[in-house]
């Protein structure tokens, strides 16, 4: 016998789960199960039967957290197949729980994909939606035109919610709708291109959204164009941008951007952090996900004029979600409180979102990160220094400096004085503070703890002077 499963929407996530798991219960085979979507063809296939009760003798149903992980992404993807292909997986980690794990795999490796793909196009969305205004009977409202590839538009909602907290504005999109009205989020059928206003985006919009993630000084031309494909360009303020900076007219969009970048009334950058903030939790850019509790995202606030960075959150960060609480952070507060910096201040994060380690009994043992995850992570840090743009960043130890230095760099030759950093910004490079706690000579301790006290004092002088143009 075959099932029919009639999912409410294509990103139905929960129904997908709860049938799915009805039917592994039940023990019905890959084969023995057909997934739709309501509404796709119409009422073709009649209604669904009730799903099949569990078997007997029971089935001890084993469903591994990286599993529903991956489901709840490529479920958005578009390929109808995604919710058979879930399936199987699903019946075959019964029988196969580490094929979850085997990269080698095609099945697995297809559902990855299409998992990228709609990471991808969510983050396409964030990027280049555009609003424009229009007035109706309550006043002006924000209304933007877009074409997701994949079923990401609900996904995506809460992220323009946080954003455009304090504005009236619609999303439509082929398939879907949302509007936003300053409380309250509604769903509405898709809608067209003409009916979206087509008159040049909203510039003071624009500014709040875009500048706040936009630094001139990082363009990277190439990866602009393979991250912005062409059939976004005409939605955009910035394709005459493009042209510009392409030209190396860089000090029009300079002068542009460090206007944009300016805190706005609606608190534009604490947004843009919280918004930030909520994609790191799951982010999957390298494995260290995988083991640690939870991504541990830099805090502060986003208009401190100093930033501390440093090397990844340890065993008690990773079990309170904050960056340095641990021993090696009361040896910074300690320092900072000498140094005359007040934490409450500064923005604190890390190179690194993850706790990287090594099993040991009960105990987790702290493993440095290499060059791989400190270049995957180095995305969430380079979109908060973009946000916040201090005017010094402080990096504390060696994976640090080499995440913004953008090289391999000798402690002891660059510590203790300003240097450039990799995207022009300036920066301050000093020990971490767990060197310190592992120096074994007391007398050596003191003297190097002093002397991170003093360079840390010497850092808040040279941003007390006036140094360090923001940005
Ligand atoms: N060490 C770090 O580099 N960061 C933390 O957050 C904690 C310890």
């Amino acid at each position: 016998m075959t099932h029919q499963i009639t999912l409410d929407e294509p990103d139905d996530f929960d129904g997908w789960r709860q049938a799915a798991r009805a039917l592994a219960l039940a023990r019905v085979a890959p084969d023995g199960a057909v997934w739709r979507v309501a509404g796709d063809a119409g009422d073709l296939f009649g209604a669904d039967a009730p799903l099949p009760p569990p078997s007997d003798p029971p089935v001890n149903l084993r469903v591994p957290r990286a599993f529903l992980d991956l489901a709840r992404s490529a479920i958005q993807h578009s390929d109808p197949s995604r919710f058979a292909r879930l399936y199987a997986l699903l019946i075959r980690l019964q029988r196969q729980p580490g094929a979850i794990e085997d990269r080698a795999d095609p099945s697995l490796r297809q559902l990855e994909d299409m998992a990228k793909a709609v990471r991808r196009d969510i983050h396409k969305m964030r990027a280049f939606v555009r609003f424009r205004t229009v007035m109706d009977q309550d006043g002006e409202r924000f209304v933007a035109w877009f074409e997701p590839q994949h079923h990401i538009v609900r996904h995506n909602a809460r992220f323009f919610v946080d954003r455009f907290a304090a504005m009236r504005w619609s999303i439509l999109t082929p398939a879907l709708s949302i509007h936003w009205d300053g409380s309250t989020l509604v769903e509405g059928p898709g809608a067209t291109r003409a009916d979206a206003p087509a008159d040049d985006p909203v510039e003071a919009i624009w500014k709040t959204y875009y500048g706040a993630i936009f630094n001139p000084a990082r363009v990277k031309i190439g990866a602009m164009l393979k991250e912005m494909p062409r059939k976004y360009w005409h939605n955009m303020a910035e394709t005459a941008l493009i042209g510009q900076l392409i030209a190396g007219a860089h000090q029009r969009e300079s002068r542009m951007i460090d206007t944009a970048a300016q805190p706005s009334p609606s608190g534009n950058a604490a947004g843009a952090i919280a918004a930030l903030r909520e994609e790191a939790a799951s982010c999957r850019r390298c494995p260290l996900w995988q083991p640690a509790r939870q991504t541990v995202f830099g805090e502060g606030p986003p208009d401190a004029d100093i930033m501390l960075v440093g090397e990844q959150p340890g065993d008690q960060e990773d079990l309170a979600g904050h960056p340095f609480v641990g021993p090696a952070g009361q040896v910074l507060d300690a320092a900072l409180a000498q140094a005359g910096l007040d934490r409450a201040r500064l923005y604190v994060t890390n190179a690194v979102k993850h706790f990287k380690f090594e099993p040991r009994g009960k105990r987790r043992i702290h493993q440095s990160p290499v060059t791989d995850e400190i270049r995957a992570c180095q995305w969430w840090l380079d979109q908060e220094r973009a946000i916040v743009r201090p005017r010094l960043t402080i990096a504390l130890g060696a994976t640090a400096a080499r995440a913004l230095a953008g090289k391999a760099v000798t402690i002891g030759r660059e510590r203790g004085r300003p240097v450039q950093f990799a995207d022009g910004g300036a920066g301050w490079i000093t020990v971490h503070p767990s060197y310190l706690l592992r120096l074994p000579d007391p007398e050596l301790a003191e003297r190097e703890r002093r002397r991170f006290v003093e360079e840390l004092a010497a850092a808040r002088a040279w941003v007390e002077a006036g140094a360090g143009a923001s940005g």
